[in-house]
């Protein structure tokens, strides 16, 4: 059985069992953009390496996947091979995967050539995901380039049983009040283990209990200019099991957009240093 999708009267996916949009009413690719990859120091950081891997919670509609893969595949510098590693409860069908694509906001001027190409990676992914079960299953696309892990079932289940060190993560969960499971304490230390020093981090809620959470666990939070109609977003980079709560790196008065420490920060994404990795 696969989870019904509300298609709002402009045309974005609404979801009834946590009453949340499935992205923000900017689109799915501006959000995949200027939040995610963003927020993660992408494309720099997967620029020249084997391998890149990133962790996703919620996998949902599949626009970051579709919009993280389309950027590799512009990227003439793009690593041998991009690893997506996500989380899902509850799986839409292959045609609304499609259907949301179709009926997304028209492109600007940036997102057209990535549009055009999620078009047609869209079906791809649509074909592939017609085999989709309980569990995890890898997908492999772009002759084995570009692999997508779906682990198919709740989120505190399936993150310890996946085996995979993240470059970079993506926390995709609905609002976390309307979500808390997929913002929990147990769920954010559960992805902690699957990162590194270096590993960044990236979302569009800037709720505060995340970031104590995030910070709790090791990770340096940055509070940065939102896409809008949000003000903010959060971007992090994970230092290591931390006795004592990380520093959050921009302060709460330095969210104008433009602003140069947010803008130091995204350069410090972007070069953050790299230390070696493994994934399964
Ligand atoms: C905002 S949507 C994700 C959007 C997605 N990243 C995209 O690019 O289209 C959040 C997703 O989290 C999933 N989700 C919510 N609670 C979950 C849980 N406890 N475990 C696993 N997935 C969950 C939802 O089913 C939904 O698909």
């Amino acid at each position: 059985m696969t989870e019904p999708v509300t298609w709002l009267a402009d045309g974005s996916p609404h979801s009834t069992r946590f009453n949340d949009r499935y992205h923000s009413c900017a689109g799915g690719t501006a959000q995949a953009l200027g939040v995610f990859l963003m927020g993660c120091g992408l494309p720099q950081r997967w620029q020249g390496r084997p391998l890149f891997t990133i962790l996703e919670t919620g996998f949902g509609l599949g626009m970051n996947f579709l919009t993280t893969w389309a950027s590799w595949e512009a990227d003439p510098q793009r690593c041998e091979q991009l690893h997506v590693v996500s989380v899902e409860a509850h799986p839409v069908a292959a045609a609304d995967l499609v259907r949301n694509v179709q009926s997304a906001t028209p492109p600007t001027d940036t997102e057209r050539p990535l549009s055009a190409t999620i078009a047609v990676r869209v079906h791809e992914l649509a074909r592939a995901w017609e085999s989709l079960s309980p569990g995890i299953q890898t997908l492999n696309f772009a002759q084995g380039r570009v692999r997508l892990t779906l682990a198919v079932g709740e989120v505190q289940n399936m993150l310890p049983d996946l085996n995979c060190v993240a470059d970079a993560v993506f926390l995709d969960g609905f609002s976390p009040q309307l979500n808390p499971q997929m913002w929990s304490a147990d769920t954010l230390r559960a992805v902690a283990q699957h990162c590194r020093p270096g590993t960044t981090l990236a979302t569009y809620t800037v709720a505060k209990d995340v970031r104590t959470r995030l910070q709790t666990l090791g990770f340096s939070v940055a509070k940065c200019p939102g896409l809008p109609p949000k003000r903010d977003r959060l971007q992090a980079i994970y230092r290591g099991a931390a006795d004592q709560p990380a520093s959050e790196v921009v302060s709460e008065t330095l969210n104008s957009p433009g602003s140069t420490q947010s803008a130091h920060t995204a350069q410090t994404l972007a070069s953050a240093p790299l230390a070696s990795h493994t994934t399964g």
